[in-house]
């Protein structure tokens, strides 16, 4: 079986945390499509599980045991798609392998497919995508005739394609036969409630009880986490909480620990001057960040100065110039 491991982790539901409804339900749909033969579109923004998603699938179908084969279409150039999905036969062209070679869907012969960022695929390509997902047949280049392939396809994109079909970058006909079956996975600013969840998990999976103990995140830092929108959603949350940890000076990750966007995120942004003016920028800027930080130290002062790294008469003379005092 062990042989037959053909990516780093076999990730399976397990894996997949939270129990917000919209996650749940994607997971609930998810599980459901694993246990058939149908295809599948994954649509999410980027870092939202799709790849995590992808797995699970493969491992809770009854293909678990055959290869899970992963192409993504933004990486390869435009020439050599058609060569890597459908292979090619000896002499096909100049420069070819002697040998030939099969495709990425020969290769998933008994198995599962994966094609990461689909809306990438070049346009005559996407034509011989949907032939080969209707006959389940392909064609290698050069090639003497189709061949039968037993495959599942798990496709996914963090783009709409729909509307690169209204741009004419996508096939209408591809993009329905995809739609079929869409599982679409919640922006992490649609579950915030998982956000201490995740927080607890890669703290614990990335820094486990040595040395200083366990790892805890102060409320004020929880706050401020649970307020950011997560553009890069899960991953983004993954890599903020494993920077912190290591800025954290002892087991409590607190608000200076964190980036300085999760703390000005949802301020409104300064306002364009005109003439630009540099210093009114920074001023408004600066005075935005000190109300901020005052509400999160619930007005304390003397935390105020240590999460802005200022002393307490800088602090004093701000608030006065400011009116904030
Ligand atoms: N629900 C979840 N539970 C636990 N970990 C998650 C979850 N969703 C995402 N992750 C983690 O977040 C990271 C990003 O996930 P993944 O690579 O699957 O995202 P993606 O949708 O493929 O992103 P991209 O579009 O940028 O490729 C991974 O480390 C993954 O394990
Ligand atoms: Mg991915």
């Amino acid at each position: 079986k062990l042989r037959n491991l053909p990516h780093r982790n076999r990730y399976t539901f397990d894996h997949i945390l939270g129990t917000g409804r919209k996650l749940r339900e994607a997971v609930d749909l998810a599980k459901r499509v694993a246990r058939s033969e149908a295809d599948v579109l994954l649509v999410g923004e980027t870092g939202t599980g799709k790849e995590l998603f992808a797995h699970a699938i493969h491992n809770e179908s009854p293909r678990a045991d055959g290869p899970f084969v992963r192409l993504n279409c933004a990486a390869i150039p435009r020439e050599l798609a058609e060569s890597e999905l459908f292979g090619y036969e000896p002499g096909s062209f100049s420069g070819a392998d002697r040998k030939g070679r099969i495709g990425k869907f020969e290769q998933a012969h008994g198995g599962t497919i994966f094609l990461d960022e689909i809306g990438e695929l070049p346009l005559d390509i996407q034509a011989k995508l949907l032939r080969v997902l209707q006959e389940r047949e392909v064609e290698r280049l050069g090639g003497a005739g189709p061949r039968y392939v037993d495959f599942r396809l798990v496709a996914a994109t963090n783009v709409d394609l729909k509307e690169l079909v209204e741009a004419g970058r996508f096939r209408a006909d591809l993009y329905f036969r995809l739609n079929r079956l869409l599982v679409y996975l919640p922006p992490l600013r649609d579950h915030p409630e998982d956000i201490p969840l995740y927080v607890d998990h890669f703290l614990e999976t990335h820094f486990p009880f040595e040395g200083t103990g366990k790892r805890r995140v102060a409320r004020e830092a929880l706050e401020a986490l649970q307020r950011y929108p997560w553009p890069g959603n899960v991953r983004e949350l993954q890599n903020v909480v494993e920077r912190a940890a290591w800025n954290a000076a002892g087991p409590v990750i607190e608000v200076r620990d964190l980036p300085v966007q999760l703390l000005t995120a949802d301020l409104p942004e300064v306002p364009e001057t005109d003439p630009p003016l540099l210093r009114q920028a920074v001023e408004e800027a600066e005075k935005r960040l000190i109300r901020r930080v005052l509400e999160i130290t619930g007005g304390n002062k003397r935390r105020a100065c240590e999460l802005l790294g200022i002393h307490r008469a800088t602090l004093y003379q701000k608030l006065a110039r400011y009116g904030l005092g």
